[in-house]
């Protein structure tokens, strides 16, 4: 028989035994609970629909860009950019030019090259697109990356917010300032002398020209579409007579005359862009009286019989700019003599125009034209050659990038496929 004391404490332990249990039940419940919960967060994230799979590749693109990669997009991958291709920027003798934004707001510029995609010259077009994808410099268009499949051949470019020099030389838009011009002029010759003097691979653009220099959002100038001549055949508005490259009216007599071509024909045509934009007009303008329609030759004319003066009023240099104006005139009449070997280097082009060094009077860029069926040539008429500098001052940075589906030559010029960037930065 049990006496009332101990039922009292058997009663005590129940009671204590029932809230152990509850407190257990609700504990194991609330760790129950928040697993689920996480549970449901993970798999949401795993769930990976294709803009959220996007975004992050396109991020890990980005990083490898900062990086100095050239990065192979894939078609959709530029068709999602651009919105299927809507936004036309212009068009040239390789392609046309669309504008592009990437998921985190980087802009691009997407050129759809002509022409089809052979898996043949595929291995060539990766090793050109990574060589001029590793130059770096800050008067140089950047190229981000590339796509080549059978039905999308494209080059991928930093975006330049104010286009072309074209529409500011030549179209309704003339608000540049002459110092602006001026400093077009020099850093257009910086990014020129570096693709001819300072990379490991000297590289010739061989189509200079307004429409080839791109202005960014502070109208600092880039050369665009080095390297392009090498990637591409032209189309009909690109070539000579003869079959030779460049534009007309750019282009070096070299060019399209048997003669051996070297960097100087790039001189030649910043030469004739000099002209324009110092004339801020088309060399060639048939709208205007006879003497003045050919501006390289007007202004010979006018430095020949002394009348620089003249020639800076009409092309609107003020008299405190006339130092400049003038030292432009001749730098540009040295750039295109006929001569290659006549023609200053691009960094003597750019010493020239800083007023770094004095400027010999030029001879007549014409006299080979004008002369030979009439007169011997004057011996002294080119006879100036300009010491070059060496090419082999710098190397373009080269890094090993291993990368699981890379060719070697992708591996040897550090390209990596958009799919194994994201797949490597993620660690899978
Ligand atoms: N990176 C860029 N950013 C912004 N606009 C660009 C860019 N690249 C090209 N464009 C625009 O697209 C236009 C066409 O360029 P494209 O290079 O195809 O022709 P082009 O320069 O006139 O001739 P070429 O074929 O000889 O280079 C340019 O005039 C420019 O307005
Ligand atoms: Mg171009």
């Amino acid at each position: 028989m049990s006496s009332p004391g101990s039922t009292g404490v058997g009663l005590g332990a129940a009671v204590y035994v029932i809230l152990i249990i509850v407190a257990i039940v609700v504990k194991v419940s609330i760790v129950v609970y928040v697993c689920h919960k996480r549970g449901q967060t993970e798999s949401n994230n795993n769930v990976c629909p294709d803009s959220q799979f996007l975004t992050l590749t396109m991020d890990r693109f980005l990083n490898d860009m900062e990086r100095e990669k050239p990065i192979r997009f894939t078609s959709q991958q530029l068709r999602i950019a651009t919105d299927n291709f809507t936004n036309l920027l212009g068009s040239g003798g390789f392609g046309a030019v669309y504008k592009g934004i990437f998921s985190n707001g980087t802009m691009v510029a997407v050129k759809v090259l002509y022409g089809t995609s052979d898996k043949r010259i595929e291995e060539q077009f990766m090793a050109e697109v990574g060589t001029i994808g590793r130059v770096h410099h800050f008067n140089l268009v950047r190229l981000y990356g590339f796509c080549f499949e059978r039905n999308l051949r494209a080059l991928v470019y930093e975006y330049m917010k104010n286009g072309s020099l074209d529409r500011f030389l030549f179209g309704e838009d003339k608000k540049l300032g002459f110092q602006q011009l001026q400093d077009i002029a020099v850093g257009t010759a910086k990014g020129i002398a570096y693709l001819h003097e300072e990379c490991q691979q000297r590289i010739i653009h061989y189509d200079i020209k307004p429409g080839n220099i791109l202005l960014d959002a502070n109208f600092f100038p880039k050369v665009a579409d080095f390297g392009l001549a090498k990637l591409c055949n032209r189309d009909n508005t690109h070539v000579t007579m003869t079959g030779g490259r460049g534009t007309p009216g750019y282009a070096a007599p070299e060019l399209w005359m048997p003669y051996p071509i070297t960097h100087k024909c790039d001189v030649y045509s910043f030469g004739m862009l000099l002209f324009e934009i110092i004339g801020k007009r088309r060399n060639l303008d048939r709208n205007l009286p006879e003497s003045q329609e050919w501006f390289p030759v007007w202004v010979w004319k006018k430095v020949e019989t002394g009348s620089v003066a003249e020639l800076m009023t009409v092309c609107g240099v003020e008299d405190k700019d006339r130092d400049t104006g003038e030292r432009m005139m001749k730098t540009a009449l040295w750039c295109i003599q006929h001569r290659p070997e006549s023609r200053p280097s691009m960094s003597i082009a750019v010493k020239m125009l800083q007023g770094a060094m004095e400027i010999p009077a030029p001879p007549n860029p014409f006299a080979a034209f004008w002369l030979e069926s009439q007169a011997p040539k004057k011996n002294n008429s080119t006879a100036t050659t300009w010491t070059d500098t060496s090419c082999d001052s710098s190397m373009v940075a080269g890094s090993a990038v291993v990368c699981a589906s890379a060719t070697p030559v992708m591996r040897k010029y550090g390209i990596e496929m958009a799919s194994s960037a994201s797949a490597s930065a993620s660690g899978s």
